[in-house]
């Protein structure tokens, strides 16, 4: 199963994506957790990458095909995955569809989670994220067991630097220009489904599950 989550910042691409990992088996690959790993592990990837990101921009399409397609190649891939936050532009999608072809291989789903954008800013604030296993909770609607701590790992949680409300901004700008011609680009190739990503996160996951099985 290859399955593409689309969707406009703090839609909830990542729930949603690490709860069908979590149902189906596939592994869940984040273009944005692998980002943030290079930076915590301060290496030179990393360091490209935190310039675009603080400022709620796009890393280089050079730079993100470079490291899915070193992804795609490990042996956990085999059998899919749920991608999450790629591909972000049209450049990414016909890099995606081409490496899928010359394998004789296609998507099975492109899921856009849909969520107006008066909802984003209050969600991204209320945010909090796991600074070691990334897990990723909301204070009022996805709180953690115990405050400040990963119900996952029981790491310390805190606020994305990119979700302050400037970036927040910056970020929905580009998703507009940059990411949201991809619901086009997937309803011409057959494949895109839209969920209503406003309902509560279990609702939205029984959503995503009726299409899937
Ligand atoms: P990335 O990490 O991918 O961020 P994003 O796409 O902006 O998405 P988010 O992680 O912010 O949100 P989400 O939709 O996953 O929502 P979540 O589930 O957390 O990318 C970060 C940066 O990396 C980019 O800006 C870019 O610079 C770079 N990058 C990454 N990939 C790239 C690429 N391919 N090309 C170029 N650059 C790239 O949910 C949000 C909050 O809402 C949480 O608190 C959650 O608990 C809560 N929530 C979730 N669902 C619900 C619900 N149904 N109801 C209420 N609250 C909910």
């Amino acid at each position: 199963m290859k399955i593409v989550m689309l969707g406009a910042p703090g839609a909830g691409k990542g729930t949603q994506a690490k709860m069908i990992a979590a149902k189906y088996g596939i592994p869940h690959i984040s273009t944005g957790d692998i980002f943030r790993a290079n930076i915590k592990n301060g290496t030179e990837l990393g360091e490209k990458a935190k310039q675009y990101m603080d400022q709620g921009l796009l890393v280089p399409d050079e730079l993100t095909l470079a490291l899915i397609m070193d992804r795609f190649a490990q042996a956990d891939c085999s059998n899919g995955y749920v991608l999450d936050g790629f591909p972000r532009t049209i450049a990414q999608a016909e890099a995606l569809t081409a490496s899928l072809k010359a394998n004789n291989d296609a998507l099975d789903m492109a899921i856009d989670v849909d969520v107006p954008d008066e909802n984003i800013i209050e969600r991204m604030g209320g945010r909090r994220a796991c600074v070691a296993c990334g897990g990723t909770f909301h204070v009022l609607y996805n709180p953690p067991r115990i405050s400040g701590k990963c119900d996952l790992c029981g790491g310390e949680l805190s606020i994305r630097k990119d979700d302050l409300p400037e970036t927040v901004k910056r970020r929905l700008t580009v998703y507009h220009e940059q990411t949201q011609p991809l619901i086009d680009y997937y309803t011409k190739e057959g494949i895109l489904r839209t969920v209503d990503g406003t309902k509560d996160v279990n609702e939205v996951f029984a959503e995503i599950t009726a299409l899937l099985d």
